[in-house]
């Protein structure tokens, strides 16, 4: 089984992802967290790929598509992946489709967290990132135990560069252009469902594997 995890900036996806991921038995696949990851390291790849996230600007589809292709090969995806922030264009959409076909596998359901704007830039500016695991915390929402500290592995918080006003208005307009025809997408695929994700964190859970296992029963 493959799910799709679609929402805005801020929307709530890797906040729920790890959890709804280990219930259902599938691998999170955040390529946020995979470019990250690349951006670390600091080769000319990860200079490159920061320059578009310090702008707000998606990374171009090809080398995009090309790190997620790899990553499937691997195998602890053969279980069946839960897709966090990806795809992110149509063009990417088709991509997956297209890639998990020739793997003999079918993208089973695609589930939209839906949150107003208003909302999202909220969370953005009031949210911290563990340095370590990525696990993310709000300033008011879902504050740490412990100041600065991750309360699932200790490491320090920190505050994205790209959640900065500037930088998160440009990602919001960047998703409404470029990401929300990939809700259509799946909506004419029929396998779109969608989750009110402006409820309690534990709510919004619940509804997202309700909304998964209506799709896929066996779950
Ligand atoms: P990425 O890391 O994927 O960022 P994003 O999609 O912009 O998503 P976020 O991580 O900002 O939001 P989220 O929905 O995970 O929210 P969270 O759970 O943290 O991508 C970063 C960059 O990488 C992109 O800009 C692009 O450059 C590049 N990139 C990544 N994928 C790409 C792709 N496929 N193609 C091209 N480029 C790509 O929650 C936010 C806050 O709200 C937290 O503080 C949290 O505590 C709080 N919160 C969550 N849920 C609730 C709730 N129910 N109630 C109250 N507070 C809540």
């Amino acid at each position: 089984m493959d799910v799709v995890l679609l929402g805005a900036p801020g929307a709530g996806k890797g906040t729920q992802a790890t959890a709804v991921a280990r219930e259902v038995g599938l691998l999170h696949l955040a390529t946020g967290d995979m470019f990250r990851d690349v951006v670390a390291r600091d080769t000319p790849l990860g200079r490159e790929v920061r320059q578009y996230m310090e702008r707000g600007e998606l990374v171009p589809d090809e080398l995009t598509i090309q790190m997620v292709v790899e990553r499937l090969r691997e195998p602890d995806a053969a279980r069946g992946v839960l897709f966090d922030g990806f795809p992110r264009t149509v063009h990417q959409a088709v991509a997956l489709d297209e890639h998990l076909e020739r793997m003999g596998r079918l993208l089973e359901a695609a589930v939209y967290l839906r949150v107003r704007e208003e909302v999202l830039l909220d969370r953005l500016s009031g949210r911290w990132t563990c340095q370590s695991c990525q696990a993310t915390y709000h300033v008011l929402f879902q504050p740490p135990a412990r100041p600065g500290r991750c309360d699932r592995c200790g490491g320090a918080l920190y505050q994205r560069p790209d959640d900065q006003r500037e930088t998160a208005v440009r990602r919001l307009k960047v998703y409404f252009e470029h990401t929300l025809p990939v809700l259509e997408y799946y909506r004419g695929r029929g396998v779109l469902r969608e989750v009110n994700g402006e409820r309690d964190i534990a709510s919004v859970r619940a509804d997202l594997l309700r909304a998964i296992r209506q799709r896929v029963p066996q779950v």
